[in-house]
């Protein structure tokens, strides 16, 4: 599926989407992981693939109007913690109502990338039983919340510091000539790309992203972030997980710079 859509940075810039980040937590250990139904190929079997996709390319134009509109606002980073308050009932390592794998870091993630992930949970185009509702209304009510929110947290010092365990060397070769393009070497994403930081996140719910990918439940991944995906196997996926779980993120790409570069770049995404 296409979708063209664009970002204004430079409005952003003059706002104040900045970022501060800082790393260093290590993450969790073991996997609970399971396969779901292929949910792409029931859906195609069904004759609804082509629709649903259909769908969400449609919906992609409005979801990047509301992405502009959140970071043409002023975020109220203060207003973003008190919100936070409701978030941190999952959205912290102390208080673990979740299984393990369920909740990825966000403290220090590119703020473009949170600010479109909570768009796509808004419309229902990254499925997530508890995201969905949170973004609809439950922890966020409107636009101005969404750029609240994601300022507080964007701006947290975050603890990405890769976790300490044994690598595949097969996980790094494949990371290097299929991931680092756009993730960059290091795994730091890249905010002005809506690309998001994966070194250090937790290697179970990276796990668990890639299996989503795979399995058509996480649509509003672009086609070709599948088709990087698609032909491995478990054991793969597994030691690609690893490697990337185990990356430490520099600490000042992405959000960061968006601070030092000036100009009137308009960026384009596509999926
Ligand atoms: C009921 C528990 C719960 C609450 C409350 C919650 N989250 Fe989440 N959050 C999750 C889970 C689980 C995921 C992973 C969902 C998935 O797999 O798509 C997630 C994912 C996210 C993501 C995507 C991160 C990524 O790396 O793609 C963002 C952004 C996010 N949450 C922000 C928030 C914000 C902001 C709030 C408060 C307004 C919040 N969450 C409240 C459980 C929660
Ligand atoms: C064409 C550029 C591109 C390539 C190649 C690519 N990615 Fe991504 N990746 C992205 C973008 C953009 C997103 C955010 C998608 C979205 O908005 O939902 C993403 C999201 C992810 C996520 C979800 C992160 C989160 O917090 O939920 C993971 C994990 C990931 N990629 C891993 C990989 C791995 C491993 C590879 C190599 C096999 C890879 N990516 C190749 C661009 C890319």
């Amino acid at each position: 599926m296409q979708r063209s859509s664009r970002v204004n940075l430079a409005r952003a810039q003059r706002r104040g989407w900045g970022g501060r980040l800082t790393v260093g937590r290590g993450g969790s250990g073991a996997a609970p992981f399971y396969f779901r139904g292929r949910v792409r190929d029931a859906l195609a079997a069904a004759g609804l693939w082509a629709a649903a996709a259909a769908a969400i390319a449609a919906a992609g134009g409005q979801r990047m109007r509301e992405v502009n509109e959140v970071l043409a606002l002023v975020p109220d980073s203060a207003h973003g913690a008190q919100i936070f308050t409701y978030c941190a009932s999952c959205h912290t390592e102390s208080v673990n109502r979740l299984p393990e794998g369920w909740v990825p870091k966000i403290a220090g993630q590119h703020p473009r990338y949170l600010v479109r992930q909570l768009i796509d949970y808004r419309h229902s185009v990254r499925w997530d039983a508890r995201m969905e509702p949170v973004a609809q209304g439950h922890g966020v009510r409107g636009l101005q919340d969404i750029a609240d929110v994601v300022a507080y947290v964007a701006s947290q010092p975050a603890e990405w510091g890769g976790e300490a365990k044994a690598v595949s060397g097969n996980g790094r070769t494949f990371y290097d000539d299929h991931c680092s393009g756009c993730h960059g070497s290091g795994g730091e994403g890249s905010d002005a790309r809506l690309v998001p930081r994966i070194a250090g996140q937790d290697f179970a719910y990276v796990l668990r992203q890639l299996h989503d990918v795979v399995d058509g439940r996480r649509p509003n991944m672009r086609a070709s972030h599948l088709r990087a995906l698609e032909d491995l196997d478990v054991v793969q996926l597994v030691e690609l997980s690893g490697y990337v779980s185990s990356l430490r993120a520099h600490a000042t790409a992405g959000a960061a710079s968006l601070t030092r570069s000036q100009g009137a770049a308009r960026v384009g995404d596509s999926s």
